[in-house]
C-alpha cells in the first residue's frame, strides 16, 4: 500500500534541514510505495541569523514561557499522512519558539490527529526539557508519539558551551580560533541518521510502530548523559523563574543582561557544584529515582 509521509521542521542554520534529509533519504529510495513532503516553515518575521548577542537572548522568555510567533502560510498537499516527521530545536531548554508556533498551527494540527509521529532534534546537548514539553504539545493534538531521535553535539559540554555561540553569533559552523572542533551535531552524526530512516521504513510499511524506539534505542538515535539530564533538570525550574520573572518587567534589557552573566556563572560555577552535591547524595544511593526521571524524560506517552 502506498504511503503518505510529511517531514515538518523549521531551521536557522539548515543543520535540521539535513538530518531530515539524511533521516527521510531512506524512504525517499523506497520509490514509488512511499511519497516524502518535505516542508521547512517559516516565520513571518524571522530571527536575523546569525544572532547578536542581546537579540540571542532577548528570546528566553518566549521561549520558556510558550509565547508562539506568527508563522508564513503553507500548505500541506494531503488531507492526512500514515507518519508525521516532527523537526524541532531547543531554545533555553524549551521547544523552540517557532516549532512551538508550528504545533499550534491550525494546518498541521489538522493532520495531526490520529497520526504517528516520529520527533527528531538536532540540539547542542539539552533537549531533554524541550521533549517533556514537546510531547505534551503533542498530546495536546491527539497525535500518536512512535519515536524519537536526539542528535546533539557529542563534545564535552564547556567546549561545545563556547563553540555554539561562535556559530549563532558569527553564522559559521567552523572552528572557533582554529583550536576548537566545528560546532553543533558533526557531519558523520548526520549522515548517520539514514541508518535510523531504514528502522522507520520497516514500520512504516507494516503500519505496526510496536518496537521501533527500541530498535532505535539500540542504533544510538538517543543516549541519555546523566549529568547533562541532572543539570538540565535544575536549571529549567530556573529559566522558569528567570521568564516569569522578566516578562513582567516594563524594561526587560537590564534584566535580561544580568540573565546572561547568571547563565555564565550558572555554567561554570552553578553546575560542577550541583554535579557533586548529586554524586555525593544521590548518584549512587537511589537507582529507583534515577530510573524514574530517565523514564520522565524518554518515554513516548
Ligand atoms: C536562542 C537559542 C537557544 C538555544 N538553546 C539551546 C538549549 O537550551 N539546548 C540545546 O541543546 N541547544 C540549544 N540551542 C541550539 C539549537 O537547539 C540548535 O542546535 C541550533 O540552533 C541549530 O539549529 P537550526 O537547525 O535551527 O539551525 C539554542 C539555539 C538558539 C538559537
Amino acid at each position: 500500500m502506498h504511503k503518505k509521509v510529511l517531514a515538518i521542521y523549521y531551521t536557522q542554520s539548515g543543520q535540521l534541514g539535513e538530518i531530515i534529509d539524511n533521516l527521510t533519504a531512506p524512504l525517499v529510495e523506497a520509490g514509488t510505495s512511499v511519497s516524502v513532503e518535505k516542508v521547512r516553515v517559516k516565520l513571518a518575521k524571522d530571527y536575523p541569523f546569525p544572532w547578536t548577542a542581546d537579540r540571542f537572548f532577548s528570546v528566553m522568555p518566549d521561549c520558556v514561557l510558550d509565547v508562539p510567533a506568527e508563522l508564513e502560510s503553507f500548505e500541506l498537499k494531503e488531507p492526512a499522512y500514515d507518519l508525521v516527521i516532527l523537526g524541532y530545536q531547543a531554545w533555553f531548554l524549551s521547544p523552540s519558539i517557532p516549532f512551538n508556533s508550528l504545533l499550534q498551527h491550525p494546518v498541521l494540527k489538522a493532520v495531526l490527529k490520529n497520526t504517528p509521529v516520529i520527533t527528531v532534534t538536532g540540539a547542542r546537548n539539552m533537549w531533554l526539557n524541550a521533549f517533556v514539553r514537546v510531547k505534551k504539545l503533542i498530546r495536546a493534538t491527539d497525535a500518536k508519539l512512535v519515536g524519537n531521535i536526539a542528535l546533539v553535539d557529542t563534545h564535552p559540554n564547556p567546549v561545545s558551551f563556547v563553540t555554539i555561540f561562535h556559530w549563532m553569533l558569527h553564522g559559521k559552523k567552523d572552528r572557533y580560533l582554529n583550536i576548537f572542533p566545528p560546532p553543533g551535531v558533526s557531519a558523520a552524526d548526520i549522515a548517520h541518521t539514514k541508518v535510523f530512516g531504514e528502522s522507520v521504513l520497516t514500520h512504516l510499511e507494516t503500519g505496526n510502530w510496536n518496537g521501533l524506539q527500541d530498535e532505535l534505542d539500540d542504533k544510538k538515535a538517543v543516549v541519555l548523559n546523566y549529568n547533562l539530564m541532572i543539570i538540565e533538570s535544575v536549571a529549567g525550574k530556573i529559566f522558569s523563574a528567570w521568564a516569569n520573572f522578566i516578562s513582567k518587567r516594563k524594561n526587560k534589557s537590564p534584566w535580561l543582561k544580568l540573565f546572561k552573566y547568571y547563565l555564565l556563572i550558572a555554567f561554570f560555577v552553578g553546575a560542577p557544584i550541583v554535579l557533586t552535591i548529586d554524586a555525593i547524595f544521590f548518584r549512587f544511593f537511589s537507582p529507583k529515582r534515577i530510573r524514574a526521571k530517565k523514564q520522565y524524560y524518554l518515554n513516548l506517552n
